[in-house]
């Protein structure tokens, strides 16, 4: 753990170590489904944006994908490590970081996902234009979060606020915007997706 973990405050450490812990059960279902989505193949290089403790993570390497996963949590961060301890060496990279400020360079990765992480940004627009940044053309973002009843808030997006989001990925510069909905477990996931559009090609 490193010397800024241990000065925090011990009550939010604790709120931080309980969130990590309760993010690590019965995630690798919902990460495989995610990743699926993203159809990779063995060209992509991938960025999981608000990785947690990392189940996306340990899904990508074993189809063949180098993977970098970015949280502004250490705790998150550190229970990633050691949970993904045993991954292809060099597939696995941790970055602390946020959706606002990626810790990426410019068009240095393919396909972008972010899963159950993009409710708590606190600017989505610019998460969204770094993410744009850090894609290479032709690239795709995939970012899922539980589907909410028409109305709620709290934990995931109502499909009116996934029509926002994707209204912002299109004024980022995204294209081949859209949402679709799946099934894992006993809940419903929206996925909003775009694509970056390949170099030369009208937007
Ligand atoms: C509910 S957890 C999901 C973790 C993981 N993606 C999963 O599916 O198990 C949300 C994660 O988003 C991270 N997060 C919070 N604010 C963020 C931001 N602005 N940018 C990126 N990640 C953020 C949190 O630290 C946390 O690890």
């Amino acid at each position: 753990m490193t010397g800024s973990v241990r000065r925090r405050n011990p009550l939010a450490l604790a709120g931080e170590v309980g969130m990590a812990l309760s993010m690590v059960a019965g995630r690798s279902q919902v990460a495989r489904a995610i990743v699926g989505e993203a159809n990779l193949t063995g060209h992509d290089k991938a960025a999981d944006v608000g990785c947690g403790p990392g189940a996306a993570m340990r899904v990508a390497p074993a189809r063949g994908v180098p993977v970098t996963g970015i949280d502004p949590s250490p705790v998150a961060l550190r229970m990633a490590r050691i949970l993904s301890r045993n991954s292809p060496a060099g597939q696995v990279t941790y970055s602390p970081g946020s959706a606002e400020h990626l810790p990426l360079p410019d068009g240095s990765v393919t396909v972008v996902w972010s899963i159950s992480s993009v409710h708590h940004w606190a600017d989505l627009a610019a998460g969204c234009a770094e993410i744009h940044r850090v894609l290479a053309p032709g690239g795709r973002v995939l970012l899922a979060e539980r589907l909410l009843r028409p109305g709620a808030s709290g934990h995931g997006f109502s499909s009116e606020r996934a029509e926002e989001l994707c209204r912002t990925l299109t004024s980022v510069g995204f294209t081949a915007v859209g949402s679709h909905t799946i099934t894992t477990g006993r809940r419903k996931r929206i996925i909003m997706r775009g694509e970056r559009p390949a170099a030369g090609s009208a937007r």
